[in-house]
């Protein structure tokens, strides 16, 4: 089991259905607000896979050309290792939510691509969106959406988190939530009459301007409604039920006070001003 702490394993490749044989990688390009940003490198060979089965160092053979092209996801792994957030979410949780249900996401969307090539070359953010297809989802957007939800949540946690936030991130809650205890009392409510399996989110509006707690079933995720992610809570069975059985209150409270980073939500919430101005509009006069 991969325990490697903050590195990310990206890999896509083109390929030949009718040859194998041809075939090239992909570079990965970190992306603050994507998870899978991928570019595809003609002139680089190797890349490395011990899960995908096509994933194999082959030759790219230059006199042949590509007929069809395919772009696959890798499995990233979460920003710390996975016993890193003990006692709150235990390794066995990690090992078997990211190594078994998230790795399930990545490599059913891969199969499901790999006969849909006019969804090859998006991003995550992109995959998601065009998938959800205005509310009459393909095939592939379950998949897309459950691998998006949980590199987000994964990254929504961190060691020693919890606690209040701080600085812009705390002023805007208390703007649009009336206090912190006012957001987190409609966090905690929302994870606990959220029915069946789902998401617990706290979103930047950009029509309203404002901060909001939004609840979303099965991968439903609030991308598709053009909602910016700040902080996302998974609230599947799986994600919690090891550690702390049926008691859903028991889990959403220990995220709240131990594991939930603001540091992250304030990374965030900075990237979102770019394209929400939370204040008033101040153009420079000539
Ligand atoms: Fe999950």
């Amino acid at each position: 089991m991969p325990t490697n702490q903050g590195s990310v394993e990206q890999t896509c490749f083109f390929s030949c259905k009718r040859n194998k044989t041809q075939m090239g990688s992909c570079c990965y390009i970190p992306s603050p607000s994507s998870s899978h940003l991928l570019a595809t490198d003609f002139f680089s060979w190797g890349f490395k896979s011990s899960k995908l089965p096509f994933l194999q160092k082959r030759r790219f053979d230059r006199s042949q050309r590509a007929s069809k092209i395919c772009g696959y996801y890798g499995l990233r792994t979460p920003p710390y290792k996975l016993d890193a957030l003990e006692p709150y979410m235990s390794l066995k949780t990690l090992e078997i939510h990211w190594g078994g249900h998230h790795r399930n996401y990545v490599e059913g969307l891969n199969k499901q691509l790999e006969k849909n090539d006019i969804l090859y070359g998006f991003t995550m953010d992109e995959l998601v969106k065009v998938t959800y297809n205005n509310g009459n989802p393909l095939p592939e957007f379950n998949n897309a959406a459950q691998v998006w939800n949980h590199d987000f949540f994964w990254e929504s946690m961190q060691p020693g988190g919890g606690d209040m936030p701080k600085l812009g991130v705390l002023q805007q809650i208390e703007k649009d939530f009336g206090s912190f205890t006012n957001f987190r009392e409609k966090f905690v409510e929302a994870a606990l009459t959220l029915f069946g399996s789902g998401w617990v989110w706290l979103v930047l509006k950009k029509e309203e301007r404002r901060l909001a707690v939004i609840k979303t079933s099965n991968s439903t995720c609030p991308l598709v409604w053009d909602d910016i992610p700040i902080i996302s809570l998974d609230m599947w069975e799986h994600a919690y039920y090891l550690d702390y059985k049926n008691d859903k209150g028991k889990y959403v409270n220990v995220f709240m006070n131990h594991l939930v980073s603001w540091n992250v939500a304030m990374a965030r919430m900075a990237r979102a001003e770019a394209f929400v101005n939370l204040g008033e509009p101040k153009i420079p006069i000539a």
